[in-house]
């Protein structure tokens, strides 16, 4: 279930409350039951999306009061942000378990001492990358949504970064689906779209077709929020090939609006990562991409995925 102050306020997007300069008295009010414990400190990241939270060390468990005021401001933000943390593995697994349950990892990546934990990285070890995902820009996705059960929510924590570039763009999905024309909502309502994930041949550009025993599933193109109520566009250029029951030409040219509406600047906020830095993200309305940087660089962070949150 959503804390009930939250259902109250999700008609609010996060644009309204900054035009009125209200998101930090907002959050200022999400006290809790324990008047003892301070309120959360907050400050947006931009005008699209995002909060970054003041203040919290997650090297230490929280209390839950804490605990339920970062789960609202998750759902008012969309992404959390928490800067200079110095993280065991642990202690990531720990802030993870506070919005859902962490899925064990299946990939070569793992980090080998906590099964939730991967690494995101290009440096190189007997030539062969340590982490998934090494190199360069990645489209604009969600994790997962090529399978039935979708990660609800995934992890960023920084440790090593480029000098430039490598940056993570996160594009809010409400707001791409609330500003549709109504003639296009009218035409993706009630319809599904197919997402596949080609991991060996098109990790982070499109592919252009669907290869045998690459895992697909087929989601409806607007989804809803189980904990916020609120409507999210669903595909994403990375991973969507086809709306389902339209003609090739007629999915394509629909897929490729859609894409070039969710993406635009006004609805994306960029984070230039700093060491220390961890980013939470809700997959169910939010995508993102990934900005390219140069091989000479190493960079390295450390993700977990949130299998389902409470509310979902
Ligand atoms: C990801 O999509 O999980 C990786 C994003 C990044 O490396 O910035």
């Amino acid at each position: 279930m959503a804390p009930s102050g939250w259902r109250m306020r999700r008609r609010t997007h996060l644009g309204t409350l900054m035009k009125q300069g209200a998101v930090h008295e907002a959050m200022s009010n999400a006290r809790g039951p324990d008047p003892a414990l301070p309120a959360l400190k907050t400050r947006p990241l931009s005008t699209a999306l995002g909060l970054e939270i003041l203040d919290v060390d997650l090297h230490e468990k929280l209390p839950d009061t804490r605990v339920a005021q970062l789960r609202e401001a998750w759902h008012q933000g969309l992404i959390v942000l928490l800067r200079d943390q110095t993280l065991t593995e642990q202690d990531q697994v720990r802030f993870a378990e506070y919005f859902g349950p962490p899925a064990k990892t299946i990939n070569v990546h793992n980090t080998g001492r906590h099964p939730a934990v991967m690494l995101i990285s290009n440096i190189r070890k007997d030539g062969k990358p340590i982490g998934a995902l090494p190199d360069g820009e990645m489209q604009f996705h969600t994790d997962q949504c090529y399978i039935e059960r979708p990660a609800a929510a995934s992890m960023l924590y920084a440790i090593e970064v480029p000098r430039a570039g490598g940056n993570t763009l996160f594009a809010n999905a409400y707001l791409a689906y609330e500003t549709l024309p109504a003639d296009i909502k009218s035409r993706i309502d009630g319809r599904k779209a197919i997402n596949a994930y080609d991991y060996d041949n098109a990790s982070t550009f499109r592919g252009t077709r669907l290869r045998e025993g690459v895992p697909h599933y087929a989601h409806p193109v607007v989804r809803t929020h189980p904990a916020t109520g609120r409507k999210a566009l669903y595909v994403n250029r990375l991973m969507t090939l086809a709306i389902a029951g339209l003609p090739d030409d007629e999915s394509d040219a629909l897929l490729n609006l859609l894409f070039d509406h969710q993406e635009q600047r006004r609805f994306v906020y960029e984070h230039i990562w700093r060491p220390g830095d961890v980013i939470l993200w809700d997959n169910r309305c939010t995508l993102h991409a990934r900005t390219d940087f140069s091989p000479r660089e190493r960079r390295l962070l450390k993700r977990i995925t949130i299998a389902k949150d409470f509310e979902s």
